[in-house]
């Protein structure tokens, strides 16, 4: 595993009380595997992925437990200095917002350029040489002359590409993408999603793609984790989960993509709210919205156990009591 993630746990301490974001996060990903993490707004997705990166905003936020395993050595252990090198060289993040992200008073030269300078020990010339085959290879048009030009005076698109342009300036073995694509047109997203996946491929990097667009899981992602109320509650390949959810959460997704015939209809097949993460129910986070819940579900929590049937190969796993009837069903 290039990257496992161990129960891990992160609460944020406000005013208003403790909000427990995450509950024990379970996954990993291997070089040249794209892990896709699906859940609904405010399940967890982002913080988990702040957390590994060591961005996370610290107060409020807190980790209480858990590890971070980041091949072979728990980056929960390390001194900030050490996080920083591995930040850039070893993993790197895209967010949504390149806007925000993207300095808007430097040249987007200088910004990819600054990568090599501070990590490499470059020349501004050499970086800037760097810098032009970077927005290349992202496919910006006129690289060479667009280089000393602002983040302002690119489109939504290419601003994209050049965030991906600074993700992977080092290559770094790990890319976790925030949603890259949400902000974008739908033919600019796609685009912009095929180099992303075009580049790990040729990188052989892992991926872990933060993303609400089941259509974008099912032609790049390997795998899917699906997160409710700070935990993971399905974790399967991708074409098993598409076949035969295990969790009625995942279930109700899946229901929820919009289909063509279907305009005008509810998106999203399941009813009620994620809980108040200040005061998750007791037993299955997700009882109180469940169609299958019995007794046993508002008392006990229902771990993260192994999916087995015939025909099944890689691991697969549900915390549902029910996962079989709802395999079945
Ligand atoms: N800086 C913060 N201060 C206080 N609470 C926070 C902070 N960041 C996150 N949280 C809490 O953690 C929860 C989970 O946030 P997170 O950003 O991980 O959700 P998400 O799954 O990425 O949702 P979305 O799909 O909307 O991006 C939030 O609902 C909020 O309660
Ligand atoms: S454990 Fe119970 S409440 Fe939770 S998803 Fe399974 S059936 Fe539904
Ligand atoms: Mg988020």
């Amino acid at each position: 595993m290039l990257l496992e993630v161990r129960d891990l746990h992160v609460e944020f301490r406000t005013r208003d009380g403790v909000a427990k974001a995450v509950n024990g996060v379970e996954y990993g990903v291997r070089a040249g595997e794209t892990l896709a993490v699906l859940g609904e707004s405010g399940s967890g997705k982002s913080v988990t992925a702040q957390a590994i990166m060591g961005i996370l905003d610290i107060p409020p936020g807190r980790i209480t437990s858990g590890e971070i395993l980041f091949q072979g050595q728990d980056l929960l252990k390390l001194k900030e200095d050490e996080r920083r090198r591995i930040r850039g060289a070893g993993m790197a993040m895209i967010f949504q917002d390149a806007l925000s992200s993207l300095n808007p008073v430097l040249s987007v030269g200088d910004q990819l350029g600054e990568m090599f300078v501070v990590h490499r020990g470059m020349s501004r010339k050499d970086a800037r040489a760097k810098a032009v085959e970077l927005m290349d290879r992202v496919r910006i048009p006129a690289a060479r002359e667009r280089v000393t030009q602002y983040p302002h005076q690119f489109s939504g698109g290419m601003r994209q590409r050049i965030m991906i342009a600074m993700a992977m300036a080092l290559e770094p073995s790990l890319i976790i993408a925030d949603e890259p694509t949400t902000a974008l047109d739908v033919t600019v997203q796609a685009q912009v999603m095929d180099l992303l996946a075009e580049l790990q491929r040729e990188l052989n990097m892992g991926l872990i793609l933060i993303t609400h667009d089941l259509g974008v899981v099912a032609d790049v992602a390997d795998t899917i984790a699906v997160m409710y109320a700070g935990r993971i509650v399905e974790k399967a390949p991708v074409h098993e989960i598409y076949k035969a959810p295990a969790h009625p959460y995942t279930k109700g997704l899946l229901e929820s993509i919009p289909r063509l015939d279907q305009k005008g209809q509810d998106l999203f097949a399941i009813k009620g709210l994620p809980p108040n993460l200040m005061n998750i129910p007791p037993g299955c986070a997700f009882n109180p919205r469940c169609p299958m819940a019995q007794d046993i579900c508002r008392t006990d929590v229902p771990p993260l156990a192994k999916v087995t049937y015939e025909g099944l190969t890689a691991e697969r796993r549900s915390a549902c009591h029910f996962w079989k009837e709802t395999l079945r069903g």
